[in-house]
């Protein structure tokens, strides 16, 4: 079963203002990856649970074409405001139900967003679209992101930062049960596809404000899901974070900037030239 937790305006405009996306040396490898199996020119990207499209225009330089496909109206709108190019286009589409040609696809991605599918249903639905030698991508990041600030030892920030995730735990959907990098790590293990490559742990670091960072945070389902039950539980949570944090820091001001380290994770595999 698919889950549909994104779909509201509010929610799919707090994805542009705040969800980081992933490194541009981070989409070299997927990149690569393609290369190695097709060679070039690149044609046919599908981005699938696209969201804002954060992810979706990062491949838009490598590709003749990207569809960036979401379920989610919202976020399909927000996309074509924030996260428009002359080859890209989107369409709303559930991942288990693509709207492309059998064997029409080059690269399908999944960017923070195969944990929310119908896993069985996408990974059928994939090996449908994609062509012979083309390539499946699924990245995520762990939740347990860190906090840097060249002038704070990194343990006291992130003692903090650990008690947020804790508290947002027990909010987790029971869709994701324990830690989605279980779920990959799985889906890793039973691609019937020989080429195949899985990365448990790309650093990826991001300077933000202070603010930004929580803004994140705030947009993880868990986070919402703990807002929709006890709206005044969530907003003291976020406020006495902040300010813990920045006491830390010993900073005023939830500008302040500080450097956030995201750990992803990914596989990549190829669909085999003949069935
Ligand atoms: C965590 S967001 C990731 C968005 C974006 N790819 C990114 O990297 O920030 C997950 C997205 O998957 C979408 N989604 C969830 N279930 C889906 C499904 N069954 N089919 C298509 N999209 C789905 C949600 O609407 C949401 O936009």
């Amino acid at each position: 079963m698919a889950y549909r937790l994104f779909e509201g305006k509010e929610h799919a405009a707090s994805y542009v203002k705040f969800r980081t996306s992933p490194s541009n040396e981070l989409v070299q490898r997927l990149i690569d990856f393609v290369e190695k199996q097709e060679g070039k020119p690149l044609g046919v990207a599908v981005d699938v649970g696209c969201g804002s499209g954060q992810g979706t225009v990062l491949l838009a330089k490598h590709f003749a074409s990207v569809l960036g496909t979401d379920v989610s109206a919202a976020q399909i709108d927000m996309a074509m405001t924030h996260a428009a190019a002359p080859n890209i286009t989107y369409r709303q589409s559930p991942a288990e139900q693509l709207p492309c040609e059998d064997a029409s696809v080059d690269l399908l991605s999944a960017m923070s967003a195969f944990h929310w599918f119908d896993r069985p249903r996408f990974l059928r639905e994939a090996h449908r679209v994609l062509r012979p030698r083309g390539c499946l991508a699924l990245l995520n990041y762990v939740m347990d992101m860190e906090l840097h600030r060249p002038d704070c030892g990194p343990d006291a920030l992130n003692q903090v930062c650990k008690e947020f995730y804790e508290a947002l735990r027990p909010y987790r959907s029971p869709h994701l049960s324990g830690h989605s990098i279980d779920l990959y790590r799985e889906a890793f293990q039973a691609l019937p596809y020989p080429d195949k490559e899985w990365n448990e742990c790309v650093r990826v670091r991001k300077p933000m404000p202070l603010s930004s960072y929580v803004g994140m945070v705030e947009s993880f389902s868990s986070f919402q899901a703990l807002l929709r039950k006890n709206p005044q539980e969530a907003e003291e949570l976020s406020s006495n974070i902040t300010q813990r944090l920045m006491s830390v820091m010993k900073v005023t001001s939830p500008d302040t900037e500080v450097v956030v380290e995201v750990k992803y994770f990914y596989l990549l595999a190829c669909k085999p030239a003949e069935d």
